[in-house]
């Protein structure tokens, strides 16, 4: 008991405002202290404490024509929502209707962006059983991201649970056209109401989904990449690995130059060598001819300065089982990279991320000149494509695979197992 009242006494020392610095500093003595005594356990997320509220059918949204559907701009009727305080962890987590966050303004979210968030993708297969893409992955990153900006510690596997009851629950909201999906958002925010820059005693997780279309509605379209050293996205010891809001904003006055000099995205480069790093949202890949004449499948490396994709991670992995070339994740530079154009021996570069999978490359802009890259296929290189289609045949359960995670199963194939039984 008595460490109960050590430990909310801490808290509310903090949360008075009165000396945020002598709290700061108190704070973790006096947890040492109360860790000395039996602490009480601070609830973990918990999917058998699940809540669903369902929407009454009456405020059901109208669904936008799968055909109209534009990257992010609608959502599904839930979402998912959980709270986490330092006196008691994490709270149910509770599906309910998709609505607004009422928060105060002095929020740390909203001053030090103690913010991080995920991507991935639902999606429908031909039998209508619904399935998710390495999801495992999503919520190992969201762990670190949290982590690393000092939002609380959750149990991703238990989230995941509750990720994928929020899926069934709108999967009505996956178009089952093929190439269509469900973008889910998980997000983490920090919603203690102070200011100062220090951990935050409160954070929010919640969960949202977003019906997508294909990315490339009428086949592959090559993007042109600005190079442009100016522009650094991230550095060693950075934050550069962690999908957190901050690494973000910085983002989009580049991006916006990008487009007025007329190139679709940024190509990020990293030290006076010019390390070639990511590209916009996504990784970067370079198929070549190396200079010891092999056929070579370079990214870059995970040296902390890029996000470790799941793409990236899938796609390395196809290759290396297909055993047709060197697969390297080594630092390469745009000294090389223009060398090895010029010298006629890049066969292809794409990018790769969860909304395109691969984004085929058409052109790089660098100190001042424009460098083609070939596209055998016309839009595409045939290494890009072969991984567009593979990848492709995983998420929609074409080809049987663990990467492909079935969470809900049609009804037919539900009883055709039943009789199998
Ligand atoms: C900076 C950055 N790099 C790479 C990626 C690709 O990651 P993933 O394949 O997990 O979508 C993303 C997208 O999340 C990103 O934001």
């Amino acid at each position: 008991m008595l460490s109960v009242g050590v430990q909310r006494a801490g808290v509310s020392l903090a949360r008075s405002g009165v000396a945020a610095c002598a709290a700061r500093v108190a704070l973790p003595a006096i947890r040492q202290m109360a860790r000395g005594y039996a602490t009480p356990k601070l609830q973990e997320v918990d999917f058998s404490k699940l809540e669903i509220q369902h929407c009454v059918p009456s405020v059901k949204k109208t669904k936008t024509p799968a055909k109209d559907l534009v990257f992010g701009r609608t959502f599904s009727d839930h979402m998912l929502e959980l709270d986490w305080t330092s006196e008691d962890g994490w709270s149910h987590p509770h599906i309910h209707p998709f609505g607004n966050l009422s928060l105060s303004p002095s929020c740390t979210v909203f001053h030090y962006a103690l913010e991080c968030f995920e991507g991935m993708k639902a999606y429908k297969d031909k039998n209508g059983n619904v399935r998710l893409f390495r999801p495992d992955m999503n919520m190992r990153r969201l762990e670190r991201s949290c982590e690393r900006i000092a939002l609380p510690s959750f149990n991703g596997d238990q989230l995941l649970e509750c990720i994928k009851e929020l899926v069934r629950t709108d999967k009505d909201w996956i178009p089952d056209q093929h190439g269509f999906s469900l973008y889910v958002r998980p997000t983490a925010i920090a919603t203690q109401p102070t200011l100062g820059v220090g951990p935050s005693a409160a954070a929010k997780m919640f969960v949202i989904c977003s019906p997508v279309g294909p990315y490339y509605k009428t086949g592959f379209a090559p993007v042109s990449l600005l190079a442009d050293p100016k522009f650094v996205r991230a550095w060693p010891g950075g934050v550069g690995q962690y999908k957190v809001g901050g690494n973000y904003a910085p983002g989009i006055n580049p991006q916006t130059e990008a487009a007025n000099r007329g190139y679709n995205q940024n190509l990020w480069l990293f030290g006076n060598e010019h390390f070639v790093t990511e590209v916009g949202t996504m990784n970067f890949f370079v198929l070549w001819k190396n200079e010891r004449g092999e056929k070579e499948l370079i990214t870059a490396p995970l040296d902390g300065t890029i996000l470790p994709g799941v793409t990236r991670d899938s796609i390395l992995q196809l290759c290396r089982e297909w055993n047709e070339f060197t697969v390297s994740e080594r630092p390469f530079t745009m000294k090389e990279l223009v060398k090895a154009i010029k010298d006629d021996r890049v066969v292809e570069v794409f990018g790769a991320g969860t909304a395109c999978i691969v984004s085929p490359v058409k052109n790089i802009g660098y100190e001042g000149t424009d460098y083609a890259i070939p596209l055998a296929l016309g839009n595409a290189g045939e290494l890009t494509q072969r991984l567009a289609d593979t990848i492709m045949s995983i998420q929609y359960g074409e080809v049987e695979h663990p990467w492909s995670v079935v969470i809900d199963r049609a009804e037919p194939n539900a009883q055709k197992m039943a009789h199998a039984a």
